[in-house]
């Protein structure tokens, strides 16, 4: 630890360089989810977007991360190999709601889609539901382009609120739970599931309702 922060400050330039890069990045992808939300109200009258949270992992969180993975410590390896060191976390109201923003995200031209993972179609064994989506943004400095990470996971305010729940319940066993709680916890992930689908198909009802009458 004491080794990489060493090496790290010893080039301040680059860590610096590095950390303003996926600041920017985050921006920039704070701006474009903004733009449609905005645009979404604007045209709809509706926001697919409860709200979102941007967060730059710790140095310490990139550390373990790339131990974790065999990898020494590295300016060079952590840009490589750390996904999520510029992360945005979308919270939207109905499970329609993730794709069609996915989608929207997806076609932005500047925008690469490195990987998605599907975590609502195929929920983790834990029971965690979301959907992520691995992208870099083109940040323009004065003489070139850099293309920047950011993981970007989208998901509604019930899978939000059993991920949250999840983590700080799991996060004291340190990842050994008692079989009891881990089964406990995938059939809150089902109950939220189930209350996703009914709020989205009272949601679906009303808009037939309001279709008809002209609304
Ligand atoms: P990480 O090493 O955790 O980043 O996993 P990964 O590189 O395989 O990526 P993955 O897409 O599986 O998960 C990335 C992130 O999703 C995590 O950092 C968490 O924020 C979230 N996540 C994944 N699985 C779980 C889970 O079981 N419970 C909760 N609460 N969050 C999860
Ligand atoms: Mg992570």
């Amino acid at each position: 630890m004491s080794n990489f922060s060493d090496r790290l400050y010893d080039d301040v330039d680059s860590w610096e360089t590095t950390m303003f890069l996926y600041n920017s990045a985050l921006k920039e992808v704070g701006t474009k989810l903004e733009i449609l939300n905005d645009e979404f109200q604007h045209i709809h009258r509706y926001n697919p977007i409860e709200h979102i949270k941007s967060r730059i992992k710790l140095p310490e969180s990139i550390v373990k991360k790339l131990k974790k993975n065999g990898y020494e410590s590295s300016i060079e390896n952590m840009v490589k190999y750390v996904n999520d060191i510029a992360g945005v976390r979308v919270t939207c109201s109905f499970t329609s709601d993730i794709y069609r923003l996915a989608e929207m995200i997806g076609n932005q031209s500047d925008l690469k889609v490195l990987s998605i993972k599907d975590y609502i179609k195929a929920p983790k064994e834990s029971g965690y539901k979301s959907y992520h989506m691995l992208v870099t943004v083109p940040i323009f400095l004065s003489d070139s382009v850099v293309d920047t990470k950011v993981e970007i996971q989208i998901r509604t305010i019930a899978m939000d609120f059993w991920a949250s729940l999840e983590h700080k319940i799991y996060y004291k066993f340190e990842g050994n739970a008692p079989d009891y709680i881990s089964r406990e916890l995938r059939e809150c992930a089902e109950m939220i599931s189930k209350l996703d689908a009914r709020m989205l198909s009272l949601n679906e009802a009303i808009k037939r309702v309001d279709a008809k009458q002209g609304r």
